[in-house]
């Protein structure tokens, strides 16, 4: 799953997305470039004509930045995505991460909550995570207030995390005996006062109480699936908890949005994946797709995210592309969605 990567078919995409990404756009001076690229790695974007290390840096940014640009929709309430699904490894920090950091590059205020002991999207931001850091294990379980804890991401302006430490390992356990235990993470939002334009909450794989305090602090869940056999296993559990939470905590709570994510286009078995994936949910899939990309996979062992890492690779402008749609979507936002855990019966394998 998460081990192989195949790079061959990215190239492709890359080429095919890029076409229409050379243009600087009105961000180009406000957009951080990457930073020093570390030695070992080799580039999927074609080979710059200006062969200076600023030279490549600045024509990848550019590159990226073309397709980024101020001109999209911004919400006019702040949207809160909740991105889950209780099957592990399936890309729900990295499309977190990635998304967060697109939408930023695009000139939205964005925050994202990492809720997930493991601390993956707090690594992947840069963000500074060991033990001792006021994260949101204080926000849930002590009422800290979440801007006590949140953090401005560096390199990419308008983007903030609140961090997970070690210690929400224990908060699902602590929750519990607490008041209004479910909507901790719903309260703290609201009375977050910074302007956001979304807020990305990252689960952890399971459907325990932190992933129940973010379905009744988010209207939309954003559900990465992967494309490999299996991939709707478990999603019918996932939709009747999405329907649970609507019905007795969140009325306002509807799958808003579906990615394909680790789309291998060489293989016969990803193709039939995001087939049978767009026939059981339909308008909720995005158009893009998320391409196995190495660049991808690395990028979080550099703090960063593939957006500062590698601007002109092919996960970066897919996530970009992404990010494009959710925003462009959203004027469709509180509409609802027909997504239901009865839909899936019978339809998962
Ligand atoms: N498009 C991609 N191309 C290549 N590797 C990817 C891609 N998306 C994610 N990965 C890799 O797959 C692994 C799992 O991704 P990620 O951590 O985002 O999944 P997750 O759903 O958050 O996992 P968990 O359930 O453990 O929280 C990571 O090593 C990540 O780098
Ligand atoms: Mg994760």
């Amino acid at each position: 799953m998460a081990g192989s990567v195949h790079c061959e078919s990215e190239v492709e995409e890359s080429e095919s997305l890029r076409s229409d990404a050379n243009v600087a756009g009105p961000m180009a001076d406000q957009v951080p470039g990457p930073r020093s690229e570390p030695a070992d790695v080799s580039r999927e974007t074609s080979p710059p004509m200006d062969d200076t290390p600023i030279g490549r840096a600045a024509q990848l940014a550019v590159e990226a930045l073309g397709r980024a640009g101020r001109g999209l929709p911004r919400p006019q309430q702040t949207r809160v995505m909740v991105v889950a699904n209780q099957k592990g490894g399936v890309g729900k920090t990295t499309t977190t991460v990635n998304l967060a950091a697109s939408l930023a590059l695009h000139g939205a205020r964005v925050l994202v909550i990492d809720l997930d002991p493991q601390g993956n999207a707090s690594t992947a931001l840069g963000i500074d995570h060991h033990a001792e850091v006021p994260s949101i294990y204080d926000v849930l379980v002590d009422s800290k207030p979440l801007s006590e804890v949140v953090q401005p991401v560096p390199d990419v302006e308008g983007l903030f995390c609140a961090p997970a430490t070690i210690d929400l390992a224990g908060a699902e356990i602590e929750l519990v005996s607490l008041v209004a235990r479910e909507s901790r993470l719903r309260r703290a939002i609201d009375a977050y006062e910074q302007p956001l334009d979304y807020v990305l909450v990252d689960c952890p794989p399971s459907l325990g109480l932190l992933t129940v305090n973010a379905l009744v602090a988010g209207a939309e869940v954003l559900i990465p699936i992967q494309c490999e056999y299996y991939a709707l296993e478990g999603l019918g559990q996932l939709l009747r908890n999405v329907d649970l939470v609507r019905g007795h905590l969140n009325p306002r709570l509807h799958v808003s949005t579906i990615l394909l994510t680790m789309y291998d286009g060489r293989t016969r078995l990803a193709s039939q994946v995001a087939e049978e994936v767009r026939s059981h949910f339909g308008k909720e899939v995005l158009r893009t797709s998320i391409p196995r990309s190495v660049r991808i996979s690395e990028a979080p062992s550099y703090g960063q995210t593939v957006l500062t890492y590698d601007p002109g690779s092919s996960g970066a402008l897919s996530y970009l592309e992404a990010a494009r749609e959710i925003a462009v979507r959203g004027s469709a936002e509180g509409a609802g969605s027909a997504v239901s855990g009865e839909r899936m019966d019978g339809g998962a394998r």
